[in-house]
């Protein structure tokens, strides 16, 4: 049989629009709501904005391209996958590294992943019982510090949030995952819009779009430009193989280019959005946006809390965050489901089971981190931070230019032109300009920049 006309053991997308939901589904997550905003706001908004867009546009669409490429073409789980398609292209076998590294890195992700999920989960409790009703910053920032700070607490939510992302994987591809993005994501944008509708009756509007969108290069510096361009690659789930396995089910005839066109930005819209709700609310309440993991769980509960509606408003918002971090958390898992099933042949609810168990146990140290660990430090960072920025600022960009290589250099060109279906030659030879050599240098300057090298 040739190649291309392999099809995924475990299902194929019924049409493009469920691929193109199921990858939003995937993108869109706490890295849009949580992190997207408090790393803009340590790193002093709009030139780490600026640069985080660029960085989408000029890396994250072409390596999402070369990605779902790898992945449709391979029709397996990353791990497979690279395997096939190092055989098909007679290279050497070290490139599984892909694979294997993409694998490793959605479950270390999804580690400390579930834990803040638990948060999102603990807050909706909060929010409905209407813990925050005219909360103070101060009240609301010392209910987060006693929150954390106990192990117990973080235990319990990491627990149930892990579980029923177990559960939502057990279920399979089309039956769970199609059925879960498809009630899940417009659900999503609708609350979203919501909150910004709220932040523009506050005021403060214009000054949250100042500090997002007028460029304040003093600001910007190596690291945060790491920053910027790890949060691109989180953001999209690039660099890892989530994107490469739902790819291989991707139908033969999709567009590729378009898919991941759309589906950046659908991810950069929510972010923004996500901004643009969140840092009016900053401002018209006098709190400070460099505050880090905690600010929205910090400062949002001060807006609900003073807000008529509030207890609605802020249980709805938790629960966007909810849904959110579920689709995603799903999809940071599902390489390691998919390939314990194909190795081992095992059930998908026993792989999901051995799976789960093991990503929440070492989601204990991210619990630990907050508390227990507080003062534990590897190269002056928490075990939360440390994984955090192995994960999000190098596994992810050195896979993906890993994958860009492969995509550009070692496929043929026959081979990837027909996958992607680009009938315009100009834009072929950008695409392939992008991953044979733009991408790959503009993340080693980057990278070299951050440690002082360059
Ligand atoms: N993109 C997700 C988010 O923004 O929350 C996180 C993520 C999911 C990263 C899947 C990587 C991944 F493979």
């Amino acid at each position: 049989m040739n190649i291309s006309d392999r099809q995924s053991m475990h299902g194929q997308w019924s049409s493009r629009w469920t691929f193109i939901l199921a990858a939003t589904g995937a993108a869109v997550g706490l890295g849009n709501i949580w992190k997207f905003p408090y790393l803009t706001g340590q790193n002093g908004g709009s030139a780490f904005v600026l640069i985080y867009i660029i960085c989408v546009a000029a890396l994250g669409i072409p390596l999402m391209m070369a990605e779902i490429l790898l992945g449709r073409r391979g029709r397996s789980t990353p791990i497979h996958t690279m395997k096939v398609l190092v055989e098909e292209t007679n290279t050497t076998q070290w490139w599984q590294i892909i694979g294997w590294s993409g694998t490793l890195a959605g479950m270390l992700i999804l580690s400390y992943y579930s834990v803040i999920g638990g948060w999102t989960l603990a807050y909706i409790f909060k929010s409905l019982a209407g813990t925050f009703s005219g909360a103070t910053g101060e009240f609301t920032a010392s209910t987060f510090a006693t929150f954390v700070g106990s192990a117990t607490s973080l235990f319990f939510w990491h627990t149930v949030f892990m579980l029923i992302t177990m559960v939502i994987v057990a279920g399979g591809v089309q039956g769970g995952l199609e059925k879960a993005v498809q009630f899940l994501m417009p659900t999503l944008f609708f609350l979203l819009l919501l909150m910004v509708g709220y932040s523009m009756s506050t005021g403060y509007f214009g000054k949250g779009m100042e500090f997002l969108f007028t460029p304040d290069f003093s600001k910007l510096t190596g690291s945060s430009m790491l920053s910027a361009m790890g949060q691109a690659f989180f953001s999209l789930s690039l660099g890892m193989g989530t994107i490469m396995i739902y790819g291989s089910y991707v139908p033969k005839d999709t567009s590729i280019a378009n898919t991941s066109i759309i589906i950046a930005m659908a991810d950069t819209g929510v972010a923004l959005l996500a901004g643009m709700a969140i840092f009016p609310i900053v401002f018209a309440n006098n709190l400070e946006p460099g505050s880090g993991p905690g600010l929205i769980f910090q400062t949002l509960p001060v807006a609900f809390g003073n807000m008529t509606g509030g207890i609605i408003f802020g249980s709805l918002f938790f629960i966007l965050l909810l849904v959110a971090a579920w689709t995603s958390s799903i999809s940071l898992i599902e390489p390691l489901v998919t390939w314990l099933i194909e190795t081992f042949g095992i059930s998908r609810i026993k792989a999901s089971l051995y799976s789960g168990i093991a990503t929440w146990m070492l989601g204990l140290g991210t619990i630990w981190s907050f508390n227990l660990w507080a003062d534990l430090k590897f190269f002056g960072l928490t075990f939360f931070d440390l994984l955090d920025f192995i994960t999000s600022n190098l596994m992810l960009p050195l896979g993906g230019i890993l994958i860009a290589l492969f995509a550009g250099w070692l496929m043929s060109s026959e081979n990837t032109k027909s996958e992607l279906r680009i009938t315009n030659p100009a834009l072929y030879t950008a695409w392939q300009a992008l991953v044979r050599y733009i991408a790959p240098i503009a993340v080693f300057i980057v990278l070299l920049n951050a440690i002082g090298i360059l």
